[in-house]
C-alpha cells in the first residue's frame, strides 16, 4: 500500500471516506493563518502496523486515528499519555525526537469540552451510557473524573460488566442489563453504540419512563441530518440535544495542539460545520 507523501499529517482509519477531520483541520489552520497538510487514508484491517511504520519512518510527523484501529494503535505508540494509558486506546500520534512515537487519547477530553461548551454538564450529574465499544472506553474516565455517575447499558451485559469492572476504581460505574433499567431518569443520556451507523434506533429506549424537560441527549455519532437517537428524542419531546460533531471538532482541536502547540478556535470551526451541514453528502 502506497501513503499519500504530500501530507505530513494524516487520517487512517477503515473506513475514512465520510470523515469530516480534513475539513476541520483545514479550518483551523485557515482561521490561525497557518500551512498544515492533513489528509486521510482509508488502510486495510491487517495492514495498519505497516502503513504506520512507513508513514513514520518517511515524512509523517503526526496522526489521527480511528475505527478500528485505537487499540493496535495504543499498542504500538512507544510511549503513552496517562489518559491513553487508562483507556488502552489511541487516536493521536505524534513522532517525537529520535523516532519515538507518542500515543494520547483526546476523545474524553473532547467529549468534556463540548458538554460544557453546551452547558450540559456539571460535576455530580447522573449518567446512562448506552453502549460498550471502543467509543464508550474512550470517554468513561473523563466523566468520571468529573465526578460524575455512570450507568451503563448494553445489548450485551457482559461487555458492559466488564467495562464497569475495569473503571471502577475511578469513580463510581455500575451496569445495569436492560431489564432492570426502569426509567431513563438521568441528567444526561449519551449513546455510544453503533447504531445510528446502521441508521437504526436503540432498540430498547420506547420501554422507559421519560422525563424529556431534565433529561440531556447527546450522540457521540452524527450524520447531515438527525441521528436516530436524537429523532427518538425529538420525536418524545426532547429539546436539549446534541451531536458528536462539537466532540470530533474538539478532540481534533487538543490533536492540533499536541502537534503545534497552539490552541485553535473550536466554537467558530462548529459553527461553520454545522452552517455548510446541508452540503456533507455531498
Ligand atoms: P466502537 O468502537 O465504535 O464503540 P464497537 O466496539 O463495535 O464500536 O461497539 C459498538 C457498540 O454499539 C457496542 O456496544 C454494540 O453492542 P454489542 O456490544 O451488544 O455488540 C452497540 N451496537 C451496535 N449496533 C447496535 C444496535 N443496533 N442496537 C444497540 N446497540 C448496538
Amino acid at each position: 500500500m502506497s501513503i499519500k507523501k504530500k501530507y505530513n499529517y494524516m487520517l487512517f482509519g477503515n473506513p475514512v471516506c465520510h470523515s469530516k477531520s480534513p475539513i476541520i483541520y483545514q479550518c483551523f489552520a485557515k482561521d490561525i493563518g497557518f500551512i498544515f497538510n492533513y489528509g486521510s487514508q482509508h488502510v486495510e484491517k491487517n495492514m495498519f502496523a505497516n502503513v504506520m511504520l512507513e508513514f513514520f519512518n518517511t515524512h509523517g510527523q503526526g496522526a489521527n486515528v480511528t475505527v478500528p484501529f485505537k487499540e493496535e494503535a495504543y499498542k504500538l505508540s512507544h510511549v503513552v499519555t496517562r489518559r491513553a494509558q487508562i483507556t488502552r486506546s489511541v487516536n493521536v500520534l505524534k513522532r517525537l525526537r529520535n523516532n519515538v512515537i507518542l500515543g494520547d487519547n483526546t476523545d474524553g477530553i473532547g467529549l468534556i469540552y463540548d458538554l460544557k461548551r453546551l452547558n450540559f454538564i456539571n460535576i455530580n450529574k447522573k449518567i446512562l451510557l448506552i453502549g460498550a465499544g471502543g467509543a464508550a472506553r474512550g470517554i468513561i474516565p473523563n466523566l468520571l473524573s468529573y465526578n460524575c455517575s455512570i450507568d451503563i447499558v448494553n445489548r450485551t451485559f457482559s461487555k458492559a460488566d466488564n467495562l464497569a469492572l475495569y473503571f471502577k476504581k475511578f469513580g463510581y460505574i455500575k451496569a445495569i442489563p436492560i431489564d432492570d433499567l426502569k426509567d431513563l431518569n438521568y441528567h444526561i443520556v449519551i449513546n455510544a453504540t453503533s447504531s445510528g451507523i446502521q441508521n437504526e434506533c436503540n432498540f430498547f429506549l420506547s420501554n422507559f419512563i421519560f422525563y424529556p424537560e431534565r433529561t440531556v441527549f447527546y450522540d457521540l455519532y452524527y450524520n447531515d441530518k438527525s441521528t436516530p437517537f436524537l429523532k427518538w428524542y425529538q420525536d418524545h419531546g426532547g429539546i436539549y440535544y446534541a451531536d458528536g460533531i462539537g466532540m470530533l471538532v474538539s478532540q481534533a482541536a487538543y490533536s492540533f495542539y499536541l502537534w503545534n502547540g497552539i490552541f485553535p478556535n473550536i466554537p467558530y470551526v462548529i459553527h461553520i460545520l454545522n452552517k455548510n451541514k446541508k452540503y456533507w453528502c455531498i
